[in-house]
């Protein structure tokens, strides 16, 4: 509601109210933030006001909002009679299931939503709030980006939020919800954070609009192909998901706390357990193929060994061939990494190795241990996977298991080769367990790349090169598509029946709960970015 409109509703009631009937009178103004028309033109786009997303996310009748009565200051282009009370942001905390989160959301009905310098010094109190809190901090956007007319003041606002961000990073948890359009630099404040979820048909991310890029580059490209949420969640990989509706974003996110942590001094919370910790997984016993060139879905494997209906996957459009996500073993929340076959044969690029470096990273700083489940050929070959780096970005992976700290346990369940075997949370890295199901093949290079080089000139003298090269991979899979070679040389601790597995891993869960590492302190290492 506009300064003037306010004012005139206070005047014309200041004589007959209470103060107390007078601050509720001021509530109610602020509630409205842009007035009846703006709220009625969010509606009609599908879109929840600020008010209502924060109400829909927390517990019932658990929302405290800060600073409802803040008021920008900027006089430039006639914002002296732009006033809003609460400015363009709604901020405070409340209960996810039980427990505090702190929240803001931006009101895109005031001034659409813009960051001036009072919206970014509300965000900014709210995010030191929630690391002296320790709690985590949820930020749903919907914002036109830098308040234009309040000019540096606000690129400084989201240089603040920035720095925030940076600095709440492995502190507490923290989630973005974009809601509308996110523009500019105001994209870099989610970015910073360790989940983006994005809502279909209703929210975009970029840099820079179409017109811009026309006006540059000469393409055309709609707003949704250049920024929605398809386009992030499963070809640029910023989104972590992109959900139907507002509802099922700010559901995810209720669900994806769920398995946290309040911050990285606590452990992630126990649920009481429903599903029998020493249960068989008969089924995978016969889950693995046994033409190794067969794919099978690893979140069948995932969803037998895991609390029944507990695994939540993150990042599910993008990188498929690494399926990584939350999951309860015994009630413990812990972190799933998983190649899996039925995309690009489980091999690793450039987008996965990021993915899931990142991904464990987040487990390692959140005290949630990781469960890697390994059956990939490889790192993918090729010119351009070289060109844009893989070995730079493959080396997060490396990274990433390296420094991790948590309970780390590592399921073989078929092809370990090369690279991907040590990169896939493999004991010398610093694993706590490796085991290997019987059918694991481990080695440097598959059956047909090392007999084309061991023997490259026994098979050009060969009369029949083809028969040759089969005799030859048929002796060298004997020699190591098995895992008893390093299972001899204790590189794997164990190799288990496959329906075993569940079993073993909580059990390994059980021992490794007081995990204590000591490394030398430091002020942070340098991943290879
Ligand atoms: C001030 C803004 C604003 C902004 C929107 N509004 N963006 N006011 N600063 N950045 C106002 C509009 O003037 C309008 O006010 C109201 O919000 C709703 O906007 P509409 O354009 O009517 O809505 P819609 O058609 O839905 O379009 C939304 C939009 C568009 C796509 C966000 O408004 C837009 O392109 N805005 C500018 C985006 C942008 O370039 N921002 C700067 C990015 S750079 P009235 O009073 O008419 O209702 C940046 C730098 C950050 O953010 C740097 C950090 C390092």
């Amino acid at each position: 509601m506009s300064k003037e409109l306010s004012r005139q509703l206070l005047e014309e009631s200041k004589d007959e109210l209470t103060p107390i009937e007078e601050l509720r009178n001021r509530r109610k103004i602020s509630r409205m933030g842009g007035g009846k028309e703006r709220i009625e033109s969010q509606h009609s786009k599908g879109k929840m006001t600020a008010h209502e997303r924060i109400e829909y996310f927390l517990d019932d009748d658990t929302f405290r909002e800060i600073d409802p009565f803040t008021e920008h200051r900027c006089t430039n282009f006639g914002m002296d009679e732009k006033t809003y009370s609460g400015d363009a942001v709604v901020t405070g905390y409340g209960d996810v299931n039980g427990r505090k989160t702190f929240v803001f959301a931006h009101d895109f009905t005031v001034l659409g939503g813009s960051v001036g310098e009072v919206v970014a010094d509300k965000v900014c109190k709210v995010m030191d709030q929630a690391v002296d809190a320790g709690v985590p901090i949820i930020g749903l956007n919907d914002s036109g980006g830098a308040r234009i007319q309040e000019g540096v003041d606000s690129l400084v606002g989201f240089a603040r939020i920035f720095k925030r961000n940076t600095d709440a990073s492995g502190v507490v948890p923290q989630i973005s919800a974009i809601m509308g359009p996110c523009a500019g630099g105001a994209t870099y404040s989610p970015a910073l954070t360790d989940f983006t979820f994005m809502v279909r048909d209703t929210s975009h991310m970029m840099i820079t609009g179409p017109d811009v890029i026309e006006t540059v580059t000469g393409e055309q490209i709609s707003m949704a192909e250049l920024g929605g949420a398809d386009t992030h969640a499963d070809t640029s990989g910023v989104a972590h998901m992109a959900c139907e509706s507002e509802t099922e974003a700010l559901d995810s996110i209720r669900q994806l706390l769920s398995y946290l942590p309040q911050n990285n001094m606590e452990d992630p919370p126990v649920l009481e357990p429903w599903d029998d910790p020493t249960r068989s997984c008969d089924r995978l016993n016969e889950i693995v193929p046994n033409d190794a060139k067969k794919p099978y879905d690893t979140v069948d494997v995932i969803a037998e060994i895991v609390d029944d209906q507990s695994f939540f996957e993150i990042h599910g459009d993008y990188a498929r061939s690494m399926v990584v996500g939350f999951a309860r073993m015994d009630g413990r929340s812990v972190g799933l990494v998983a190649n899996q076959p039925r995309a690009m044969a489980g091999t690793i690029d450039i987008d996965a190795s990021e993915k899931t470096a990142r991904f464990v990273r987040f487990c390692d700083a959140y005290n949630i241990p990781v469960i890697t489940i390994v059956d990939t050929p490889g790192f993918l070959p090729g010119t351009d996977q070289e060109h844009n780096g893989i070995i730079r970005h493959g080396a997060k992976l490396i990274y990433a298991y390296a420094e991790a700290s948590v309970p780390l346990l590592t399921v073989i369940t078929r092809k370990a080769y090369g690279g991907a075997y040590i990169v896939m949370g493999s004991k010398y890295l610093g694993a706590d367990r490796n085991y290997a199901w019987p059918m694991a093949e481990m080695a440097v290079l598959g059956p047909r790349g090392a007999v084309n080089i061991l023997y490259r000139r026994e098979l050009t003298a060969a009369d029949d090169t083809d028969a040759k090269r089969e005799e030859l991979m048929d002796d060298y899979r004997e020699e190591f598509a098995n895992p008893y070679k390093p299972a001899e040389r204790g590189y794997i601790d164990d190799v288990i029946e496959p329906k075993k597995t569940r079993a073993r891993l909580i059990d390994d869960l059980d021992l490794l709960e007081c995990k204590r590492v000591d490394n030398p302190p430091k002020d942070h290492g340098n991943i290879p970015l």
